[in-house]
């Protein structure tokens, strides 16, 4: 018997109790004798602590402690720099977490922090990306394991050779990844066993830095993140905020609320790299590529090297007999970059998709043509044909649902009173992987079956999904069925990240309900429960290497304000190919939200950093700003019927990410078919464009 959830548009299964107010969240669990933690900022860019005064915050009422490097319970070194906090006297950025005051309500904790008295020794300090910083140097690796740089043929020939000829640098700031929840944990001890209620996007990986960290075995520690308010990858891993709240409630040997600020997320967990990327572009008058080059530059502290893959995305999306790209990092005195939505990907596709939209015009030729006559079928960086690759497909399917064929290619040629208009394109992929995941499924004498696995929804719809997965794998219908995800007692399944969740956790959850049939051959349990559970590290590990990516098309179209310079968008429509759709409610959700972040990229969103203040001066959603609601006028999401044998058992390619790459590039490329000014550093503000 098989039934059809997957496919179908169920509403989220906690969607209830989340616009009710009744799905708890990290600090939002009621604790007896519960106290408050608030983290203390760095006052420094660089240098030592040489005293902390304690004495005016501990007289403050409600105060139990300030815990710092002189007196917080040890971590075991080792792991990762940045989760080694309250260690040690020395200052890396400005804004790192060096003190925690533990308080008995959450303003009383605030009050404290205002009230510790901090003396540093100050050194220099470097803190902004220039391409010619004299510190640049060659990562032996980019993120997570890719070659530095990359050579085939020969690109300084080819490049010369060539008629038509594109060389372009494009500028992106640093990102800051804001969740509606903020890097959150509640944290207790107890007989020697710590429970955490975090959020984070996996809580089996965050349960093993916490056993690492306070030398505990993993069993003795449990991670539980039931419903997580978002993202975008800086809570990848264990940040700051559990580790902090774990410290302090050790220290006072009581539960510990922490909650980051609003301004705390700008800096401590992680943001998207600064990045400047030279891209060169050589083609045939026919349009044809000969030759491509990516030089791409970031940034990491001191204390990690954390190398974004931003030329990466170079490497497969069009061919050329002569291609390199290239990767170059500078340490300087900020925070460790981290992960944000599609990273690597996000911003090396801004660059390479602006450069395409400069050669179509180079050349004379549309954009959505230059693309589909340099598709291949082959991986130009493996060699491989890739798995399933509908680029032309997304591109045509959107170029007709976009309206594309009435485009007057000339820019600055189409006026609607005050506004100029113009549409651009740009193509998008990413990655379609897996990971290992372990899950078990159990079948109850009351007819009903239930799903275990330590999957993450941050906001994703990952529970749904996994619901509807599970349900076509026992063959039965969904209402039978009951999941629970979110704790690290469950089994041990990866993080919600790098569009792998639903691929990876779903091949584990279908595997364990075929076990579990298999078992149920003579029937349904009548007394007792069965269950039968599933580890997939054999089968993923032991899958052929091959190209998997899913595809995107992204289309947009602007007005600008011929006198302003004011930039608004009329419509965007993106068309992908992802695989198979689990949930097309929150598919959708997931594309148009990948969406609206890449034009948020480019039009509003700018980390500032002042050189002499070592910190980006805007740290709050009031002067960091992010696309609203008003500023989306109109967007769709399609994707095609896509099915592709050499993924996973559920036949999904993930689309997390897809979303936001190449949607910053089609709006910039929009933005310059408007007014015929090409903006190459974001965000495109009215005073770049007049
Ligand atoms: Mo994402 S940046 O893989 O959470």
């Amino acid at each position: 018997m098989s039934t059809d959830a997957v496919g179908r548009a169920y509403p989220r299964l906690e969607g209830r109790e989340k616009v009710t107010g009744t799905a708890r969240y990290a600090v939002e669990y009621p604790v007896d004798g519960v106290t408050y933690g608030w983290a203390v900022p760095s006052a420094v860019v660089r240098g030592r602590i040489t005293r902390v005064d304690t004495a005016e915050a501990l007289a403050s009422p409600g105060v139990l402690a300030v815990v710092h490097h002189g007196n917080a319970p040890r971590l075991a070194p080792g792991l990762e720099a940045d989760l080694w906090l309250l260690q040690e006297p020395t200052v890396h950025y400005r804004g790192e977490l060096v003190a925690v005051v533990v308080a008995t309500s959450l303003e009383a904790a605030r009050e404290g922090a205002r009230l510790v008295r901090i003396d540093y020794d100050a050194g220099p300090h470097s803190t902004v990306l220039t391409e010619d910083h004299p510190s640049l140097y060659k990562p032996d690796h980019v993120n997570p394991s890719y070659p530095t740089d990359t050579e085939e043929g020969d690109f300084d020939a080819g490049y010369a050779a060539a008629p038509v000829r594109v060389d372009a640098t494009y500028r992106t700031p640093a990102y800051h990844n804001n969740p509606m929840e903020p890097h959150a944990t509640t944290a207790r001890w107890h007989d020697g066993r710590l429970l955490v209620h975090d959020s984070n996007q996996g809580a089996s990986s965050v349960r093993a830095a916490l056993a690492e960290l306070f030398e505990l075995p993993r069993e003795s520690v449990r991670v539980v993140t039931d419903h997580v308010g978002g993202g975008f990858g800086s809570k990848g891993y264990a940040k700051a905020a559990v580790v902090l709240a774990a410290l302090a409630a050790r220290h006072v040997d009581r539960p510990v609320k922490l909650a980051l600020t609003r301004q705390q997320l700008f800096g401590p967990v992680g943001y998207r790299t600064p990045t400047i990327q030279r891209v060169r572009l050589a083609a045939d008058t026919d349009g044809r590529l000969t030759a491509i080059c990516h030089d791409a530059m970031s940034q990491s502290s001191t204390i990690l090297e954390f190398a974004e893959q931003t030329a990466v995305y170079t490497r497969s999306m069009y061919a050329a007999p002569h291609r390199r790209t290239t990767h170059r990092l500078v340490r300087l005195d900020v925070p460790t970059p981290f992960w944000m939505r599609a990273p690597g990907g996000c911003p090396g596709a801004y660059a390479l998709e602006s450069a395409m939209d400069e050669l179509a015009v180079a050349v004379g030729m549309d954009p959505v043509e230059l693309r589909i006559r340099n598709d291949t079928p082959v991986d130009p960086d493996q060699g491989r044909p890739f798995t399933s690759r509908n680029l032309a497909a997304c591109l045509r399917e959107g170029a007709q649902r976009f309206g594309w064929a009435d485009r007057d290619p000339a820019p600055r040629a189409r006026r609607d009173g005050r506004w100029l208009v113009g549409s651009g394109v740009a193509g998008s992929s990413h990655p379609a992987r897996a990971r290992p995941s372990s899950a078990t499924a159990t079948a109850r004498p009351d007819g009903g079956f239930h799903v275990r696995i330590n999957a993450t929804d941050i906001g994703t719809g990952a529970r749904t999904a996994l619901w509807q997965v599970a349900a076509d794998a026992l063959g039965v219908p969904p209402e039978r069925v009951e999941i629970s995800i979110g704790d690290s007692d469950l089994p041990n399944a990866p993080v919600a990240g790098g569009s792998m969740g639903t691929a990876s956790w779903s091949w584990a959850v279908i595997r364990a309900c075929q076990a579990l049939r298999g078992k149920l051959r003579d029937g349904v349990p009548t007394e007792a429960e069965v269950s039968a559970g599933a580890d997939t590290s054999e089968e993923v590990g032991g899958q052929p290497d091959l190209p998997r990516y899913a595809y995107g098309a992204q289309f947009a179209e602007v007005r600008v304000d011929a006198t302003t310079g004011e930039v608004r968008l009329n419509r965007m429509l993106g068309v992908f190919a992802a695989g198979r759709v689990v949930n097309p409610t929150t598919a959708r959700s997931q594309l148009i939200g990948g969406m609206t972040m890449g034009l948020s990229m480019a039009l509003h969103e700018e980390g500032l950093l002042d050189e002499r203040y070592g910190d980006w001066v805007n740290h709050d959603l009031a002067t960091y700003h992010i696309t609203g609601c008003a500023d989306v006028e109109s967007i769709e999401a399609y994707w095609l019927d896509e099915h592709d044998g050499e993924l996973n058992p559920a036949g999904v390619k993930g689309i997390g990410e897809i979303g936001i790459v190449g949607s910053a590039a089609a709006v910039a490329n929009a933005v310059f078919h408007a007014t015929g000014v090409r903006i190459r550093d974001l965000p495109i503000r009215l005073d770049k464009l007049i």
